[in-house]
């Protein structure tokens, strides 16, 4: 059988489900290891897209891949390998995960999301309007959308379950996962910011803002896990295209959510079918993300 084009979800016999994210299927492997699969879906205001974006999965896979090897100075992480030839044979057997798979050390995971944020927008532009702070920062007056902050600024997050993150400020995340541990995430999260931002800069991408997670290993050190600094846990904006004072192109969603706004549509789900075309030029979009970041063609 052909290689399939792009994959839409999983749904493997051999390895149990633990969890479907918006883009992730995420496998038990065993106690001490987990299966993270990118699949080619793709959300746009919140909403999982009906079609699929070939080589989305893949790319996402290998851009995080690429961060977890050049932040390992800075963080140690949970990645074992998205080599699929090294990967358990229950995980090998199941051909259609090739080139979208990260195995990884399973931990215990703090209930929180480290955002850092070096320009404003979202839902800091949000709590800024109304209140000139973000998550307890007080900002300078008169910023404008998306402009770069003076500094980036640490501003946590709870972990809904369902809905959307709530963003507390750091006595609040310090309440939820202690002192030293509030610690010692917030100033990892800044470091890594920065050395990736800088880094992406100098490729031509504004990382505008982020989200780390991080989970203790079963000897009890801190690993940043999940995905990092992919076009989908992250802003990414052009240098070239970028100006403040407004909203900014996304780097890779932006054919799908303009096409998405010439229609009537109310944003809730069902979403409507995505062309051919905003399809291909949205793959190409990641595949652009990707030769930037890496210098290398995927
Ligand atoms: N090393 C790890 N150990 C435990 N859980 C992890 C690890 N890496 C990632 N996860 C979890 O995997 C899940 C990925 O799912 P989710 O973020 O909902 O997917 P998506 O990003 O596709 O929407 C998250 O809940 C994340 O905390
Ligand atoms: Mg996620």
């Amino acid at each position: 059988m052909a290689k399939p084009e792009t994959v839409s979800e999983t749904n493997l016999v051999n390895l149990k489900l633990i969890h479907r994210g918006k883009v992730r299927d995420v496998y038990e492997v065993n106690q001490s290891q987990l299966l993270l699969v990118a699949t080619d879906r793709i959300s746009a205001f919140d909403c999982v897209m009906p079609n699929q974006v070939p080589r989305k999965g893949e790319v996402l896979t290998q851009i995080s891949a690429f961060w977890f090897e050049k932040l390992k100075e800075i963080t140690a992480n949970h990645l074992i390998t998205t080599d699929f030839e090294k990967m358990p044979d229950e995980v090998q057997q199941n051909t259609e995960l090739k080139g979208r798979s990260t195995l990884v050390k399973r931990t215990k995971v703090f209930p929180v999301e480290c955002v850092v944020r070096g320009y404003l927008e979202g839902s800091g532009w949000k709590d800024y309007q109304a209140t000139g702070e973000i998550c307890g920062h007080k900002l300078p007056v008169g910023l404008k959308q998306c402009e770069k902050l003076p500094e980036p600024i640490f501003t946590p997050a709870t972990k809904a379950a369902t809905g959307h993150d709530e963003n507390i400020d750091e006595n609040r995340f310090a309440e939820i996962i202690g002192e030293e541990n509030a610690h010692i995430l917030k100033d990892r999260t800044l470091k890594i910011y920065k050395t990736a931002s800088e880094y992406a800069l100098s490729k031509g991408i504004i990382i505008a803002d982020t989200k780390f997670e991080f989970g203790l290993d079963e000897d009890g050190h801190i690993l940043l896990i999940d995905e990092v600094l992919t076009p989908d846990s992250s802003r990414f904006w052009s240098v070239e295209t970028y100006s403040p004072g407004k909203a900014q192109p996304s780097f890779d969603k932006q054919f799908v959510r303009e096409y998405l706004e010439t229609l009537d549509w109310n944003k809730q789900p069902p979403a409507p079918e995505l062309p051919a075309e905003i399809v291909q030029a949205t793959t190409s979009r990641y595949l652009e993300a990707y030769k930037l970041l890496t210098g290398k063609e995927l």
